[in-house]
């Protein structure tokens, strides 16, 4: 990728902790370029995923991204929201005063489209939540197809967190996940065997509170609570910080190692709805249609993170 050009980036997302992260590690690195930032439901309610997104962009001085308010209900399932996670607000743990930023009146399926059928072909989608939006995007308005550069998706991997076999973004909505799956066009996902390596521990949350900045006093409250289930309930080290991984990757592809292998989605099994189902062995025969990430430059990506950061006055 030519690294002088800012790659232009549509995060869609459900903040969500490490949906916020994600927005402030895109929201001050010279190699990304915000078009726009699309809410919906997933770790809480869309109305306070939204309300997050607006708080976040305020916080951090990007109010001229405009965010816009997506889907409230999943295809066909009932709603699944993450309060055990993320709290009942969504993103609880610091407090945020009430937004003067306001959302878009146009509804996040409705932008996806204008913007990508306006574009040069040039934006890079990045949903961090659920699929819905971006599977509702192609289902209104196939021609935005060929227009999409490239879908970096946080969710999935060889084993779930939501079940044993699915991971969160994905069962909460597998049949929007199966329409992007199968639409063809280039996906990188960062699935929990990828970014349950981006953990912060002790060591790289000490690193973040040195930023000594408004930003970085956030993120080390966001991570006070995100990281309280992941230790206590799951014996982890610290939280994963799950949709930066995405970002970074946009940022700076070199730090990722991936492989491209044949992914499908599960939509029926009664233990296994939501799974993704990766052909590690090509056994399928099936034309791969995912790069897969697996490896993580631990040095790359928290440099980055904490250097970004510091961008933040
Ligand atoms: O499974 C982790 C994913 O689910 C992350 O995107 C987190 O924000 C939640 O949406
Ligand atoms: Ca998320």
């Amino acid at each position: 990728m030519d690294t002088t050009t800012k790659r232009k980036i549509i995060i869609d997302c459900d903040p969500g902790h490490d949906d916020a992260i994600a927005i402030l590690l895109a929201g001050a690195n010279p190699n990304v370029e915000v078009i726009a930032i699309t809410t919906v439901a997933g770790n809480a309610e869309v109305e306070k995923t939204t309300l997050n997104a607006l708080k976040i962009c305020e916080l951090a001085g990007i109010t001229q991204i405009p965010v816009a308010k997506g889907a409230g209900q999943p295809l066909i399932r009932e709603r699944r929201t993450a309060p055990d996670i993320h709290g009942e607000s969504g993103m609880d743990g610091p407090l945020l005063p009430y937004p003067s930023k306001k959302v878009e009146n146009e509804h996040a399926v409705d932008l996806l489209i204008h913007k990508l059928m306006a574009s040069a072909g040039d934006i890079t989608l990045v949903p961090v939540g659920p699929l819905t939006n971006i599977a509702m995007a192609m289902r209104k308005e196939p021609a935005i197809l060929p227009k999409i550069q490239e879908i970096v998706i946080m969710g999935g991997g060889t084993f779930g967190n939501t079940t044993p076999a699915a991971e969160f973004n994905i069962y909460v909505d597998a049949e929007a996940a199966k329409v992007v799956f199968e639409s063809g066009v280039p996906i990188t996902m960062m699935g929990l065997d990828l970014t349950h390596q981006a953990i912060v521990t002790d060591d790289i949350h000490e690193r973040i509170l040195a930023v000594d900045n408004h930003i970085a006093q956030f993120v080390h409250e966001l991570l006070e609570f995100f990281a309280h289930t992941y230790k206590e309930v799951f014996g982890f080290a610290g939280a994963p910080i799950h949709d930066a991984c995405c970002v970074a990757y946009c940022i700076d592809p070199t730090a990722f190692g991936t492989k491209k292998l044949r992914v499908d989605i599960e939509t029926k099994g009664e233990h296994t709805y939501g799974m993704t189902v990766i052909d590690l062995l090509g056994v399928t025969g099936r034309e791969p249609n995912v790069n897969v990430a697996f490896t993580l430059d631990q040095v790359k990506f928290w440099d980055m993170l904490i250097q970004t950061l510091k961008n933040y006055t």
